[in-house]
Order: C-alpha cells, then sequence, then structure tokens
C-alpha cells in the first residue's frame, strides 16, 4: 500500500503552526514535480561512529543486543569501516571508528560542546543512507533546494566525500547527515569504503560466541529488526527539522502526540512506499513544547530538552522491534529478551512498560545508553497488532526513566 502523503491526514493531537502546515504540503508538492519521490527509494543503511579502540566491544554488544551481524571491514585512511547486516531487506549498519586516538573532525567539535558527551568526543550517531535511481540528480535538485552536500576536503573522512554515497553537511537542528547511494549497498567494489582488511581471529571467534549464545537463546527470533529511530532537538526547531527531513527524503509526517506531563511531544514520520518499517525505520523527531528557559514557570519536568543540553541535538535511541508472543508460561517475549541480555551484564532504565493484556497494547523499555555509541536501544512489542510507536503513558514513563540516567550536575541547577 502506498500512501500520498498529500491525502493522508496526521494522526496526533499536538497542535502545529500554519508555517508547518503550508510548507508540508509545498514541500510535498515540489518533490513530486521535482522527481525526489521518483528518484529516494528506501533506507539500506545506518551510519553509527565510536571513539578509537570502542569499534570491537561495540560489535559485541550490537550482536547481543540486537540482529546486526558483522560482515565485513574495510580501512580508509582516517578510519576502519564494519559492516553489519541483519535481514537482506533491512538497512546494514555501518559502524565507523578513527585509527587514531587523537582524530577530530567535525563530529569531535560538535560532541565537545556538551558536557556529558565530550568524554567521548568521536561518538555520534551520523545519519542514515537513502537508496536513490540518481545519485547526481539527486544532489542536484536537492541542492536547488539549499541543503548542503559535502565536498572533497571540507571533512577528514573520506567516507563522506570519496565513497560513492554522497552526504549532506550535518543538519543545523539535528545534527544527523543524510546519505544518497546509487550503487548497491552491498556492492563494496562499487562503494568504495577502502581496502578490504580482515578482523583478528580471536575477535571473530568472541562474535561468532555471541551468535552461537543468541541462537541458544532464540533471541535471533525474536528481535527483528530496527523499527524507526528518534532524535532529540530543541523545542524551537520541531517544526524545522521535520520539515528538512520531509525535503530530503521521501517520508511523511504520520502524526504528533503531545505528552504534556514531560512538557514533550512525539513526531513521526515514515516511509509511504512500503508496509514493514523494518525495511525503511521511521524518523522520529522528540522536542520540549516550551523550552527550558519559560519551563522555569512552568516547573514541569523537561527531560527531553535536558538531554539536548547535556550531549546536544543528535540521535537519541534506536528501536529494534520484538515478535509478539508469549515466551514460557505467558511471559511476554519482550521481558524474556530483557531478561535475558540483562543476564548478560546489559543495563535498562527501569523496567518494561505497557501492558499488552487482550486488548491491542504496545510494551517497551529503554536500555541505558551504550557507552561506545551513547545510543539508548529500545525493545518495542506490539500485543494483539497495535498500530503506532507509543502510548501516551508509556512515553511518559520511559522518557521520565531516560532523564534520571541523563542527569548532569552543575552549580545548583540539577537536571
Ligand atoms: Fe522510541
Amino acid at each position: 500500500m502506498t500512501i500520498d502523503p498529500l491525502q493522508y491526514k496526521p494522526k496526533g493531537d499536538k497542535k502545529n503552526s500554519e508555517f508547518f502546515e503550508t510548507y508540508k504540503v509545498k514541500i510535498y508538492e515540489r518533490r513530486k514535480s521535482g522527481g525526489l519521490d521518483d528518484m529516494l527509494e528506501t533506507i539500506r543503511a545506518l551510519v553509527v561512529q565510536v571513539e578509537h579502540g570502542d569499534a570491537l566491544p561495540y560489535l559485541r554488544e550490537l550482536h547481543l543486543m540486537g540482529p546486526y551481524r558483522f560482515h565485513k571491514a574495510f580501512q580508509s585512511p582516517t578510519h576502519r569501516i564494519f559492516i553489519l547486516i541483519s535481514q537482506p531487506e533491512f538497512p546494514r549498519l555501518i559502524v565507523m571508528e578513527p585509527l587514531a586516538e587523537d582524530y577530530v573532525d567535525e563530529i569531535t567539535m560538535l560532541n565537545r560542546l556538551y558536557p556529558l558527551s565530550s568524554a567521548k568526543p568521536n561518538a555520534r550517531y551520523v545519519g542514515e543512507i537513502f537508496k536513490t535511481k540518481d545519485v547526481e540528480a539527486t544532489r542536484k535538485v536537492l541542492e536547488s533546494h539549499n541543503i548542503r552536500f559535502n565536498y572533497h576536503h571540507e571533512t577528514k573522512n573520506p567516507f563522506f566525500t570519496e565513497s560513492n554515497i554522497a552526504f549532506s553537511f550535518p543538519s543545523d537542528y539535528t545534527c544527523n547527515r543524510v546519505g544518497y547511494c546509487e550503487v548497491d549497498i552491498d556492492d563494496y567494489e562499487a562503494l568504495q569504503l577502502g581496502e578490504a582488511i580482515e578482523l583478528p581471529g580471536s575477535e571473530k571467534e568472541k562474535l561468532d560466541a555471541i551468535s552461537e549464545f543468541s541462537k541458544e537463546n532464540r533471541l535471533d527470533e525474536l528481535i527483528l529488526g530496527v523499527d524507526h529511530m528518534a532524535t532529540r532537538i530543541l523545542a524551537g526547531e520541531r517544526e524545522d527539522a521535520i520539515c528538512e527531513f520531509l525535503t530530503m527524503s521521501n517520508y511523511y509526517f504520520w502524526g504528533a502526540y503531545n505528552i504534556a506531563a514531560m512538557n514533550s511531544s512525539t513526531n513521526v514520520n515514515r516511509n509511504g512506499n512500503i508496509t514493514d518499517d523494518k525495511i525503511s525505520p521511521a524518523k522520529v523527531f522528540t522536542a520540549n513544547n516550551i523550552p527550558s528557559f519559560v519551563n522555569s514557570f512552568e516547573k514541569l519536568p523537561m527531560p527531553t530538552e535536558d538531554f539536548v543540553r547535556n550531549f546536544g541535538k543528535r540521535m537519541h535511541h534506536v528501536a529494534y522491534e520484538v515478535r509478539d508472543g508469549d515466551h514460557r508460561g505467558g511471559e511476554k517475549n519482550v521481558d524474556y529478551v530483557v531478561d535475558t541480555v540483562r543476564d548478560r551484564g546489559i543495563e535498562f532504565l527501569a523496567h518494561v512498560v505497557g501492558e499488552c493484556k487482550d486488548d491491542p497494547d504496545l510494551k517497551q523499555i529503554f536500555s541505558r545508553h551504550s557507552e561506545y555509541s551513547i545510543l539508548i536501544t529500545e525493545y518495542v512489542e506490539r500485543c494483539h497488532g497495535y498500530e503506532g510507536f507509543f502510548t501516551k503513558t508509556n512515553v511518559a514513563a520511559l522518557t521520565a526513566a531516560a532523564g534520571q540516567d541523563e542527569r548532569y550536575q552543575h552549580g545548583k541547577v540539577f537536571d
């Protein structure tokens, strides 16, 4: 089923401005007339950078917590690049690790600005790579809409400028990039990521042992793929961030819900050409309803903007869908998955929220953020065919739990 964004009526109770409603329609119309909607297909890869020395432990964490398995590695003049695959039709995960301990580029500088991201200044979710039928035409159309792309010598990392993937500048609203790729995501010869390298045998054995554990405990059957990625941004930039992503993608604005108790809203954008979000995961933006400085009048909790002030605008979590069903004796699959990885040392924020009894509902949980990628992992189980990404009570509980974990103490202000 294909969604026509111009006909679609968004869900939710979050009010948008006239600016948003007007330009959303103009953006959809321009995508159609300018050919972008015809050129862009699905997200074929997610890109994450970690600190020098963190890639291998991060790969082990990924093997335990999700469906991604190490496939190939490359070395460029500045980075080691690891390709991980889950299902062939789902996006690849690309993990980059600088070769030098003192590596500095724009990611490093961005992270150094914020108190809780400065300890791992090279760790950051970078962005998504879309499949396009014509990368040059895509770049040309987007540049005519004032979207900036990186060219040679503008950044140190050749992945952004020398590979066969065109990357936008980090967004001023989200700090995420969007990449566009015409060649097949598995055609490494054409992608030009660097020289192929081998993992040391002992590292391969460690990863294989975790994959084996996952199989023996059925985690590989239960954790399906990436459902959505959620970026946290400033209150005043919510509509800009959504409109910018709609400009740069073929996604449609699915809807937005107000989470009043947390002074926050959740804004969901989806690919309208697919029936399974795991093929091209939803992009979620969360932002405060009113910014921190006037929230001092209202005294509401505000974990969303506190996160932005502590870590910078950035990807906050990546959610995996857990297959719906019961494990032993009525325990839901998500509870079993959480217990199993918790036994292997993964920490979670609070407990699984959501009921999942006889009606359609959602069970969700946030892990603590990875010490390697700074990303939280969310597990989400949709019970009895629940359609949607969250329930208001779940989001309020999850947001509160994550806020507790992201506190930064300074002077007399505790957030
Ligand atoms: Fe989420």
